[in-house]
């Protein structure tokens, strides 16, 4: 019934140390069950479910369709999201479940809008993802950066005072911003001027879309929103000139193959263009988008793309070094080291 496991019986199996990056993972969808009842049970918030119901209420069920649908089950954890000690931990425990996955370079994102109220800053929600990726860079050696979410829905000055805030945090952690949430809904239009704010700064810049809507919304991000990399951007492959686009900018795919099929924005995981991209010479990389929700992690989504999609090792590893020279990092030595430990592994193979 839960359509999530696209693995055949004997599949070809990734090593088990490749090392791998992830730039495409947001702390929302990231919230360990344990974690969720642990700090619903804290914060005294009543639950409108069992606790042994939590897996049916946060993780995708297979009755999903849309990437509303998606985004809904994400949001069940916006509930314990709301103070620093949670955000903390559950970003702490984002780049710990990433390190035991073999990650060696994760760039999580967050919508601190959303969990920010009266008793906790923007600034206050920001710092406590920082000091749990902070927390886990020193305790397992995973290197990290924060991305900051503007969601779609929210207001468009809202997300301009995140921009500017953005700004303040480009040298204490935070790499990038992104823009998420409701892709049919609400035009990146609306949020044009807080990426105007982001162009003038050191801070990276990707973009959802091309997910739930069509490729029109991957050409509008690079060139209006001036993204360098694209959440997804699977409907780009409808487009010549998108695809022409993307390689003659050498924009970056951030691709998510089972949040794809859990969205609705590809029919089945055999009709996922991820190849094709591949093959026509465009950059990716492979994210897990939610991991708890879409129960996935890095290597399940390499292990597909070696099993569905007949990538090769050696392919694998090309994507870690892309995902590495695309990151949002500034610091050239430690994306040289990065390079080097993923470059050290083509003797396996
Ligand atoms: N798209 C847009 N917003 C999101 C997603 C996604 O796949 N996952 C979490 N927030
Ligand atoms: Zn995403």
């Amino acid at each position: 019934m839960i359509n999530t496991v696209f693995i055949p019986p004997n599949p070809k199996k990734i090593h088990k140390d490749m090392p791998k990056c992830n730039l495409h993972t947001h702390l929302e969808g990231s919230v360990r069950p344990e974690t969720f009842l642990a700090l619903a049970d804290k914060q005294k918030v009543k639950l409108p479910f069992n606790k042994n119901q939590i897996l049916d209420f946060i993780q995708v069920s297979g009755v999903e369709k849309t990437l509303v649908d998606y985004l809904n089950k994400i949001m069940i954890n916006y509930q314990v999201l709301k103070d620093y000690q949670a955000l903390k931990q559950v970003a702490y425990e984002a780049a710990e479940d990433a390190h035991k996955d073999g990650v060696i370079y994760i760039e999580l994102r967050a919508g601190p809008l959303t969990h920010s109220h009266d008793d906790l800053s923007i600034e206050a929600c920001i710092e406590a993802m920082l000091d749990g990726l902070q927390e886990a860079q020193t305790k397992f050696g995973i290197i990290t950066g924060l991305i900051l979410s503007g969601l779609r829905n929210h207001e468009t000055n809202k997300n301009i005072i995140l921009a500017k805030i953005a700004k303040k945090y480009q040298d204490k952690g935070v790499v990038g911003f992104d823009l998420a949430g409701d892709e049919v809904g609400y035009s990146a239009e609306l949020h044009q001027e807080a990426f105007t704010i982001i162009r003038d700064s050191d801070l990276g810049i990707t973009v959802h879309a091309g997910e739930a809507a069509g490729y029109e919304n991957v050409q509008y991000a690079i060139n209006n929103l001036n993204a360098s990399r694209i959440g997804h951007g699977v409907k780009s492959i409808e487009s010549k000139s998108t695809m022409e686009l993307i390689k003659e900018r050498k924009i970056l795919l951030e691709i998510c193959p089972t949040s794809n099929i859990h969205t609705g924005t590809v029919e089945s995981i055999e009709s996922h263009p991820v190849k094709e991209f591949f093959d026509s010479g465009i950059e990716i990389s492979i994210g897990d988008d939610d991991p708890i929700t879409s129960r996935t992690k890095v290597s399940n989504e390499l292990t597909l793309l070696l099993n569905t999609f007949g990538f090769s090792n050696n392919e694998l590893l090309k994507i870690q070094l892309s995902s590495v020279d695309h990151s949002f990092l500034k610091d050239d030595l430690i994306k040289h080291q990065l390079k080097e430990k993923i470059q050290e592994f083509e003797q396996f193979f």
